[in-house]
């Protein structure tokens, strides 16, 4: 006896089969000569609350939609209609439906879509057509002129269907029945927006008589003859042209020629032609050999060193539309910030994608459409990798991946899925794979016994697990322990960090076994919204939802870059540039390339100032080559402090990046830093109602300093709290420490300052302070030394800690408050922010900028900002000198205003600017999802003391 009262016609919704009536998978191209119809733009659109709320009868050719509203196609509806066609939904791995496969909720979004279109004139009458949906959220069924051609899950892949014998010159119409759910969904639950729709394009393709069907491009590299092999198969038989190699060779040939490889450093693609009797297929054939060797994965018979981003596919407006100007931003982003490898998380991405990897060089881990993560809920009971019912969707989906994407020289791996647990259907996945393309590896993360795969791979394995592994004392299966080791996700990048990105890469340099990994994650998926600039899981009202936890990414949404895409390009520069005493060694670690492609310049700085530059010449170095340069003769200077920085240039125009794009770069150090120093010569003097030093007035009873000069200053004060960053609200799974409860239930954000004393003595005023919480016997004395030659102002702070102090501080350093401070200027670290583990990228440098700018516009707001390193910074009128060198922020809201907001829309300037002159800072860590700072990274409650000089700058 069944309850369900949904109509048969609906079944397909819930049946766990991958669909019917779709064509068998194949390479995914432009014809060179077959006529292609894109049937993108305005449709008719009309929305269901239920699967079965309308009958098909929108179908028939003559049904009036006159009424019907209208979307933009590709395009996701929740995006679409300012809210009138439902919402956007956040997840992590939640599924927003109860856990019940394979069956989904009645209440079920279902858009009818409906296009009506004319063959253009010149459609050949001859031959067939197919119409190609290349990503629809999460299931459809279609119509053309009436007649139901089948249905579909498997929502980021494509699928054709035959429709020659359908079209009409006139009048075609198609229609499309959207499910938002289907027993697709649980195969899908990636941690990413729940957005229906057809998201990608629909394409009319005609299919001349003897048009190629399939085909698959084999092309290998032997590194040892410098050959390279083609062999063409394709289901119609055909010839193989390749100009370039004199390659004129019939299907399913093989064909050997010297060749120039293919690999992500060197794209070197050949364009070629499989021609068949009836069409033209532009081919670009990129030769390289993948293998796993001696327990690595090598290219062209070297290892190869991934360094990887996830890259997930948004645009704040459009979702997971993306047009192919974002695409290509994409590729040139990454190229340019020196990353050589993208995992497709946790799709296949739009084809296109695949040819700019192609086209411009990265390494990719090509993903399959599958993740059922929420089964975790359940301990992975009934998890449908596991139930056989489900196997054929699996298999589904993995050809429909390889098939389409597999002419990609850019594709190194398969992935099976992600976050999937482990499972018969997964093995069934990777068998398939394994023998349709033995020519690439299989990866998948979720089973740490590798039965199905050929690596190794984990994600946020900290430092020193990553270490063990590295060393080979992991242990593990026998299979795990001869394969290499990635992690496809580490350094989660949500907010303010990846901290730690360097400590990474010195392991991922020092053990051969480990080779590399992916950041999560490329682009923050805040969508557009009128009212909170980005909005986030739980701004549309979501039952359930992770928040900002889908903000984790190396660009924010508008495509500008963080400054952990900056650290990254640091940490993963291919030239490694140190040295000392004027003698610069420069160690070549690319896999592939020599430095032919790069120029390198040299500056002599003083005081972060250029005084002189120069080329500097470096020989062709092979890859892991060093070199020791002699750099010249310094010029002769006084006093300043002193550096070189040496520059690593693109010589020439590349695809991706303009001669003279900065690849990577090193300083040295030509003299030490100089620090201020002040003779205390001038006297304190006690007043009415102030206490005068030097150029400064205080309060005659707090001691608290109101002006230097003419420029009023809110007293400066210890200060030990930041706005917890993501990193700091996360919990570290190994330790269960959540930095944000810590230091909350501490109290470290409600410190209070009690006044023990003012003293007035023969050069100084000392002031001295104990700073606590309420309700806690731990503190800090604060005594604050004033001291003055007349024209400066020095203020040495001396803190102790009192009390059992268990955990790290935030910061430590001193908050004061300015009346109007724009301009900064500044010589240190710069021009971005950095923190103790993020700090890299970090130049010394004079550097401009606003206090508007100094902003870092984490989605949701949090700690940033801060300069690291500073020698002196001038704002608001004053020049305020550090010894030891320091850190500072500046803003126009304070940091508890900082705290509290939620989006940046919350932000709003206030008539102080608060700046932090910070003695530390806290390291930041990636533990919103992985291990927490390192120990080197703890800001420890320990006994300090650090200075600042304080002038008045002329008007
Ligand atoms: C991983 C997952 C990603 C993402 C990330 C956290 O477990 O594979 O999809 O959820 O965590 O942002």
């Amino acid at each position: 006896m069944s309850f369900r009262t949904t109509s048969s016609a609906f079944d397909y919704v819930e049946d766990v089969s991958p669909g019917s009536g779709a064509l068998p998978p194949r390479a995914w191209y432009a014809s060179s000569d077959a006529k292609a119809l894109p049937l993108d733009g305005a449709w008719r659109f009309r929305l269901s609350a239920t699967a079965d709320a309308e009958d098909d009868s929108f179908a028939e050719e003559g049904y009036d939609a006159a009424g019907w509203a209208e979307v933009t196609v590709p395009g996701h509806w929740v995006l679409q209609g300012d809210g009138a066609f439902g919402l956007p939904i956040y997840t992590n791995h939640l599924y927003p439906f109860p856990v019940d496969p394979p069956h989904v909720p009645t209440e079920n979004p279902t858009g009818d879509h409906l296009r009506v279109f004319d063959l253009p004139a010149d459609w050949p009458a001859d031959g067939g057509a197919v119409v190609r949906f290349d990503g629809v959220e999460s299931c459809a069924r279609v119509w053309l002129n009436g007649t139901d051609i089948g249905e579909f899950k498997g929502s980021r892949l494509a699928h054709e269907f035959a429709v020659g014998h359908l079209l009409k010159p006139k009048g075609n119409v198609l229609a499309v029945r959207v499910h938002q759910w289907s027993a697709g969904s649980y195969l899908e639950d990636q941690d990413q927006w729940w957005l229906p729709g057809i998201f990608r394009e629909v394409t009319l393709l005609h299919r001349p008589a003897g048009s190629a069907l399939d085909f698959f491009v084999h092309a290998s590299y032997d590194h040892l003859t410098g050959e390279g092999t083609l062999r063409v198969d394709s289901d119609v038989d055909g010839r193989v042209l390749v100009p370039a190699l004199d390659i004129d060779v019939a299907t399913g040939e093989s064909v050997t020629a010297l060749v120039a490889p293919w690999s992500a450093e060197s794209p070197r693609l050949y364009d070629g032609e499989l021609v068949t009797e009836g069409e033209r297929i532009p081919l670009r054939i990129g030769f390289r050999t993948v293998a796993l060797e001696d327990g690595l994965i090598k290219v062209n018979g070297k290892p190869i060193l991934l360094k990887g981003v996830n890259r997930h596919e948004w645009h704040p407006e459009k979702g997971r539309t993306l047009d192919l100007a974002t695409m290509r931003e994409d590729v040139l982003l990454m190229k340019r910030h020196n990353i050589n490898a993208v995992r497709t998380s946790h799709y296949p991405p739009h084809p296109a994608f695949l040819d700019l990897c192609d086209e411009y060089g990265l390494w990719v881990i090509d993903e399959c459409d599958l993740e059922t993560h929420g089964f975790t809920e359940q301990n992975w009971r009934d998890n449908p990798v596991d139930d056989d019912r489900w196997t054929p969707a699996l298999l589904d989906r993995a050809a429909r991946m390889v098939e389409r994407d597999k002419n990609h020289p850019s594709i190194v791996f398969w992935s099976l899925g992600n976050e999937a647990g482990t499972g018969r259907g997964l093995t069934a996945m990777a068998e398939w794979i394994h023998g349709r393309d033995p020519e690439r590896l299989v990866h998948y993360e979720g089973d740490w016994n590798c039965r199905d795969t050929d690596v190794y791979s984990r994600m946020y394995a900290d430092h020193s697990e990553v270490e063990q592994i590295g060393k080979e004392l992991d242990g593990g299966t026998l299979g795990r322990r001869g394969l290499p080791f990635i992690q496809c996700e580490y350094a989660h990048a949500m907010g303010n960090g990846p901290g730690g990105l360097a400590d990474y890469q010195d392991l991922f340099e020092k053990y051969d076994r480990l080779q590399g990994g992916f950041i999560w994650e490329w682009i923050d998926h805040g969508v557009r919204h009128p009212e909170l600039g980005y909005a986030y899981g739980g701004d549309f009202g979501e039952e359930l939802h992770d928040g900002n936890f889908v903000c984790d990414g190396l660009i924010f949404p508008d495509r500008t870059p963080s400054p952990g895409l900056i650290e990254y390009k640091k940490v993963v520069e291919p030239v490694r540039i140190e040295g000392a005493e004027g003698t610069v060694r420069v160690t070549n670690k690319y896999d592939f390339a020599d430095l032919s492609g790069l120029a390198f310049e040299w500056s002599y700085d003083v005081e972060g100032e250029t005084v002189e530059a120069g080329t500097l010449s470096v020989p062709a170095l092979a890859p892991g080559e060093s070199a020791d340069l002699k750099l010249p003769e310094p010029p002769a200077h006084e006093g300043a402090e002193a550096q070189w920085t040496v520059r690593a240039l693109l010589a020439s125009d590349t695809a991706w990046a303009p001669k003279g794009h900065v690849v990577a770069w090193g300083q040295l150090p030509a003299s030490s830093v100089v620090r201020p120093s002040v003779a205390p010569t001038d006297r304190p003097v006690r007043g009415e109602k102030l206490i005068t030093l030097g150029p400064a007035s205080f309060d005659g009873r707090t001691g608290a300093l109101k002006a230097i000069g003419g420029v009023t200053v809110e007293n400066p004060r210890l200060d030990v709290w930041r706005a917890t960053t993501d990193n700091d609200e996360g919990t570290e799974w190994a330790t269960g420490i959540r930095y944000s409860t810590l230091w909350r239930t501490l109290g470290l954000h409600r410190m209070r300052h009690r006044l023990d004393s003012v003293e007035v003595g023969e050069d100084a005023l000392t002031v001295r302070t104990r700073v606590a919480p309420a309700a806690r016997e731990v503190g800090l004395t604060a005594v604050y030394r004033w001291t003055s030659d007349g024209s400066k102002l020095r203020l040495t702070v001396s803190v102790g800690p009192e009390g059992e102090w268990t955990q790290p501080l935030p910061r430590l350093g001193i908050r004061l408050g300015l009346p109007e401070a724009d301009q900064v200027k500044w010589f240190g670290g710069g021009p971005g922010e950095a923190y103790p583990d993020t700090h890299r990228a970090s130049m010394v440098g004079r550097w401009d900028s606003t206090v508007d700018a100094l902003q870092t516009p984490y989605l949701r707001p949090q700690e940033n900002g801060a300069r690291a390193d500073v020698r002196w910074v001038e704002l608001g009128g004053l020049r305020i000198e550090g010894d030891p060198e320091f850190s500072f922020t500046a803003r126009r809201w304070t940091t508890e205003q900082l705290d509290a907001a939620t989006h940046l829309t919350d932000l709003r300037a206030g008539d102080t600017v608060w700046v932090n002159l910070d003695h530390g800072h806290h390291g930041v860590g990636s533990q919103s999802c992985g291990p927490g700072p390192l120990p080197q990274y703890h800001l420890r409650a320990e006994p300090a003391e650090f200075s600042f000089v304080f002038s008045v700058l002329p008007r």
